[in-house]
């Protein structure tokens, strides 16, 4: 390194929290700042978030994780951004101020509008380009909700007064300046989740943008995963630091996780669970149910390719159980509770709460407790809550076997909810596999913080990431494969309960 700088610093903008984190150049985690965010619901099925509060807590967290650490901006070599993915904020580009609140991933306002759109060709119309169906979790139907119910928003995005984007585009056009010269640039993994996004050609479609009436004039530039995109502004945070990184929060972790051969895969246990599959430089259309998306792109070397099984509720379940039933006051506890009980007592809880994701896409499904007797206790039912997410997983495991023919040996996992042992035992033996969690588990931070690193060469490229990654604990299954097979059996049986359920 030529200089002194000896750090690089991450935010990572998520769905209840916005964190910054320092790390060094051996990848380990220097300092944190973290602050969570409101959620709000105005109506059943509508989640919302305030793109102010997110900007200022991003800008709160950066101080936090610096005076922590006890270091200045002088000491970072470079910022990367990560975020959570599809979230979609519209602003005018001259007051800074957002038109309406952020429609979150989980949203599902959305539904009539990407039915419409499907018409007669169905919910694979736009999937051959942009390796998605038609769902109520992508941002291009948000957008176009955005400006059919905002007063005025069309005529304003007509006028080019308007601008999108997804917490990166937010964060990043406001670090670098907002209303003064900010730069508004995503990467190519935020923008193949809009649904406007040609995979192939790693460019806007204007057909698909017309079919939804969004102007071209609001859409971010589209950039690789890692370069100087701009630097923070004079007054700022991190004044004349390069942000040097950006990636969808999914594909970060992919990238931490050093997951860069075909056939490397990671799941990550969060408000969601989400894994992908690294399937190489050309992008591999789905057959069972997953979506075809960009992993990430290093400079000017080829794009990187994956599958990826999205479930929309796993953490957040527990979070609901704490928050709007009460049978626990902390995440932690679910374990403690699961654990007085030896398994599920019959009890299948199927959270589709946003519908359901992959495989299934079905944006009609609610979430539905089946195989209720009056034997079954909180107990069981916290059980049941784990095991959802483990379930869900080997689905997505399973069309992920189906699409690319080849099995799964063992799954990188990382998020929130490995730290829960119960949960990670289930889930070796629900997959059959090996379940291995890594030494620094903060592994979506940590590949924004190496994008951005190896674009200012405080890195030097991914033979670092590989030599810093390192095995910190692995579960092995240990279930009987009979009972393994009836128990998932049951469980599929539970899911075709939640469906067609909306009027
Ligand atoms: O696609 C949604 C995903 O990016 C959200 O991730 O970790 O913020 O729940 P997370």
């Amino acid at each position: 390194m030529a200089d002194e700088k000896k750090y690089v610093l991450a935010i990572d903008q998520g769905t209840t929290s916005s964190r910054a984190i320092v790390f060094d150049h051996s990848g380990q985690i220097v300092e944190t700042g973290q602050l969570e965010h409101e959620q709000i619901f105005p109506k059943a099925g509508w989640v919302e978030h305030d793109p102010l509060e997110i900007w200022k807590n991003v800008r709160e967290v950066v101080g936090l994780a610096l005076t922590r650490a006890n270091l200045t901006y002088h000491d970072i070599a470079a910022v990367g951004i990560t975020n959570q993915r599809e979230t979609t904020v519209v602003w005018d580009k001259t007051t800074g101020e957002p038109v309406y609140n952020a429609i979150v991933w989980q949203d599902t306002r959305t539904d009539k509008i990407v039915n419409e759109l499907g018409g007669s060709e169905g919910q694979d119309k736009y999937k051959a380009k942009v390796g998605l169906p038609l769902a109520t979790y992508f941002s291009g139907p948000k957008v176009k909700w955005i400006l059919d119910n905002v007063e005025g928003a069309r005529e304003r995005a007509e006028a080019g007064d308007l601008l999108f984007g997804n917490t990166d585009s937010w964060v990043v056009w406001n670090m670098t300046g907002g209303k003064d010269g900010g730069v508004h640039v995503t990467d190519v993994t935020n923008a193949s989740r809009t649904m406007l996004m040609d995979l192939a050609t790693l460019s806007w479609d204007e057909g698909i943008a017309k079919d939804m009436g969004i102007p071209l004039s609001m859409l971010p530039e589209i950039r690789s995963s890692s370069e100087v995109y701009g630097e923070g502004r004079q007054g700022g945070m991190v004044p004349g630091i390069p942000i040097a990184g950006i990636l969808g929060d999914q594909q970060a972790a992919t990238f931490g996780q050093a997951c860069f051969e075909v056939g490397m895969a990671k799941n990550t246990y969060g408000t969601g669970n989400f894994m992908l599959l690294n399937t190489g430089t050309e992008p591999v259309p789905s057959k069972n149910g997953l979506l075809t998306t960009v992993a990430y792109k290093i400079g000017d070397a080829p794009a990187v390719y994956a599958l990826e099984g999205s479930i929309a509720v796993t953490g957040s379940l527990v979070q609901w159980l704490r928050d709007n039933i009460g049978i626990i006051s902390n995440a932690a506890e679910i374990e403690d509770l699961a654990k007085t009980v030896d398994d599920n007592g019959g009890a299948y809880f199927v959270p589709a709460f946003s519908g359901l994701f992959a495989p299934y896409w079905k944006s009609d499904a609610r979430g539905a407790l089946v195989g209720l007797t009056r034997y079954v206790n909180k107990g069981h039912i916290a059980r049941a809550v784990l095991e959802a997410t483990a379930f869900q997983t080997r689905e997505v495991n399973d069309a992920m076997t189906a699409d690319s023919g080849v099995a799964l040996t063992e799954l990188k996992v990382d998020g929130g909810m490995i730290a829960n042992e119960t949960l990670m035992q289930f889930q070796a033996d629900i997959l059959g596999v090996d379940v291995v969690r890594p030494k620094v588990a903060e592994t979506t931070a940590l590949g924004a913080a190496y994008a951005a690193g190896i674009a200012v060469g405080f890195w030097q490229g991914e033979q670092d990431v590989i030599d810093n990654w390192a095995e910190d604990k692995r579960w092995t299954p240990s279930m009987d494969e009979g009972d393994r097979e009836r128990t998932y059996r049951l469980w599929k049986k539970a899911v075709t309960r939640t469906f067609d359920w909306v009027d």
